[in-house]
């Protein structure tokens, strides 16, 4: 099965970033928003990282003008229909996207392929809610996706090899570097690095150290390109919450429990980068200060 073109389910920071990414691999994309105004937002993200690329010459203009001719944008279903393949990336919460995924399960033509992009939802379930089991697989990009290398390629247990090969190959045509992994709650990455940033958060609510201090011991230590209440601030922290959550629900081991910081922060609304507040005061984006969490 040849792919060429790629229908991408929400175009946030992660959709934009993948919709970027397919189309520097040279594919037709396709974005879906719910709403105008989101739509349009999400493609002037995508059309606004091709003119930095250019303005960086990182690429000429004219390889940016035929990327940007290949993206489409849609808020309905039916545009997305001649897609061989959807990855969705909305936001991380199970019956949404299945109900996205039974929609699309209508529209879309057989031979289509779905994947998701979600970092700890069980990739089985949407699977299930569908009439393509076999055809259904997790591709699981990271922030900010035009710079990160890697991509989980997550199977089921209906996932065959052919279907394997196709996301396998269609993740390097990216120019990115696939891992495989089992359907398993937090697939790699996050099953390792989830407990590992819950702790950096409760090291700082037991006044282990200062915020900052925990990041500067892990970043400067460990050579890391931010510590982890920093990163744990950039990626989200309602994320962050809910992967803990789903990942203690599955495996009941303890290290996957959010910490009662964590939970108070998030009833709060302090979700981090987005939000402008979380373990750091992102009122200025370019130089985030770190909190004292009094928690
Ligand atoms: N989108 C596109 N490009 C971006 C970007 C973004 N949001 N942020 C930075 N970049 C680019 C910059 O343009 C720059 O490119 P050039 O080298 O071509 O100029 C390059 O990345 C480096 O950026 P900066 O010099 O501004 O800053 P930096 O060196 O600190 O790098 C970073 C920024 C790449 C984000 C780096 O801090 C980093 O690697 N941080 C850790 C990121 C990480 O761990 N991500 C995984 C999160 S976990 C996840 O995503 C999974 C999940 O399930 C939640």
């Amino acid at each position: 099965m040849k792919i060429r073109k790629v229908g991408v389910i929400g175009c946030g920071a992660m959709g934009a970033g993948i919709a970027q990414v397919v189309l520097q691999g040279g594919y037709e994309v396709i974005v879906r928003e719910t709403e105008e105004a989101l739509l349009n937002k999400g493609l002037g993200k995508v059309k606004g990282a091709f003119e930095k690329l250019v303005t960086k010459q990182a690429i000429t203009r004219e390889t940016a003008e035929a990327a940007v001719k290949r993206l489409g944008g849609t808020v309905s279903l039916e545009p997305l229909s001649d897609c061989d393949l959807i990855i969705e990336a909305i936001f991380e919460n199970l019956q949404v996207k299945m109900d996205q995924f039974k929609a699309l399960d209508k529209v879309c033509r057989k031979e289509a392929i779905f994947a998701s992009n979600t970092s700890s939802l069980s990739i089985t379930q949407m699977a299930a809610a569908t009439s393509r089991k076999e055809q259904f697989i997790g591709m699981h990009f990271f922030q900010p996706a035009p710079v990160m290398p890697l991509v989980e390629v997550v199977r089921t247990i209906s996932v065959g090899p052919e279907l394997l090969k196709i996301a396998v190959d269609f993740v390097k045509s990216l120019g990115k570097v696939p891992v495989l992994a089992k359907d398993n709650a937090g697939f790699i990455v996050n099953l390792l690095f989830t407990p590992f940033m819950l702790d950096a958060m409760r090291a700082a609510s037991n006044g282990v150290a200062s915020v900052e201090d925990i990041d500067r011991g892990m970043k400067l230590g460990l050579n890391h390109p931010m510590g982890p209440l920093m990163l744990a601030d950039y990626i989200g922290l309602d994320l962050i919450f809910n992967a803990g959550n789903v990942m203690f629900e599955e495996y009941r081991e303890s290290r996957y429990a959010p910490p009662p910081v964590l939970r108070k922060m998030v009833m709060m609304g302090y979700l981090g980068a987005k939000t402008k507040r979380g373990f750091y005061d992102w009122s200025d984006p370019k130089n985030p200060k770190p909190m004292d969490l009094n928690a």
